[in-house]
């Protein structure tokens, strides 16, 4: 009776261990993954606005402070992080020349085009290098492949921690807890937690001087040669064309500073036909 005990009791710890085993493999995950909430449809700001309406701005004071750019990176910097926004970020996974691997968010990036689609990613100079080359920048320039992972909030804490200014080398996937998977046609992995992954091709650089003439920032353009969504996060338009639901994506935004944002409202304004280009036929239309 006692050893049956013991036995039941040994064969619990057994399927206990295991259980938690498999646990700690994906599932494990998604105990920290909860479901976006839907984000809502709301009007426009000023939805009762006609062509020629003069709306100005909220503001009492009108004046109006002159930058000059060329005042330097320090003045510019806090400047144009915080006033273009929101920003989108690109997670690049890249390999150096000798396969050790990289992972870095970068918000100087977007899409300039769909057909087919090229990105743009800014990789700025930075002091503690030799080269003056961000490792990203360097890995690109060095075997011209990559991964864009799009950032979702369920995933964002462990994409910023890759930020830091590790020593070139540094795994930032293994660092970070991400999880690698292969990519199809280029060697640097896709990162599994994100919901849209690019396999890029880098196409062509241009190096930003300043007024002394450093490279203070290389524009790094990649062409997009495959893109993976997780089929969770699409959704079909009217003409069964695959697109990204907003419901389910949770992006994130980059904003000033160390802010992030969020997306929670969204509003349609529809394009203007033809007819509304003459302003007068405009008016009485309305
Ligand atoms: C959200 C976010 C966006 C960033 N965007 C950029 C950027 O556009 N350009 C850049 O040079 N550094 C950017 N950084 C800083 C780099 O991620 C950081 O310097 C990183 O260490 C670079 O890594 P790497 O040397 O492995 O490429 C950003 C950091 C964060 C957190």
């Amino acid at each position: 009776m006692v050893s049956d005990i013991a036995v039941g009791a040994l064969a619990g710890a057994a399927a206990t261990a295991l259980l938690q085993r498999l646990l700690a493999g994906p599932l494990s995950r998604q105990r920290h993954s909860r479901i976006p909430q839907k984000v809502k449809r709301v009007t426009s700001p000023n939805p009762d606005w006609k062509p020629g309406d003069n709306v100005g701005h909220p503001f009492e004071n009108n004046a109006r402070l002159q930058i000059e750019p060329h005042e330097g990176a320090s003045t510019m910097y806090p400047f144009i992080i915080s006033s273009v926004i929101p920003r989108p970020i690109g997670f690049v996974c890249s390999l150096s020349k000798e396969g050790a691997r990289n992972l870095s968010p970068y918000s100087y990036f977007n899409v300039m085009s769909h057909d087919p689609p090229y990105i743009c990613i800014g990789g700025c100079a930075t002091s503690g290098r030799p080269s003056k080359m961000k490792d990203t920048q360097q890995n690109l320039m060095e075997t011209k492949e990559f991964t864009i992972n799009l950032i979702s909030e369920w995933f964002v804490e462990a994409a910023h921690h890759t930020c830091g200014n590790y020593d070139r080398g540094v795994d930032e996937v293994e660092l970070s807890g991400l999880t690698p998977v292969p990519s199809v046609k280029v060697k640097p992995p896709r990162i599994d937690e994100s919901a849209v992954q690019f396999e890029c091709i880098l196409r062509d650089t241009y190096d930003v001087k300043n007024e002394k003439g450093d490279v203070t920032c290389t524009i790094l353009i990649g062409e997009v040669i495959l893109v993976h969504v997780l089929e969770a996060v699409t959704a079909r338009t009217a003409h069964n064309h695959v697109i990204v639901d907003l419901d389910k994506y949770a992006p994130v935004s980059r904003m000033g500073g160390d802010s992030y944002a969020r997306l929670t409202e969204y509003y349609d304004i529809p394009r203007p036909g033809k007819e509304w280009q003459d302003r007068s036929a405009a008016v009485v239309k309305a």
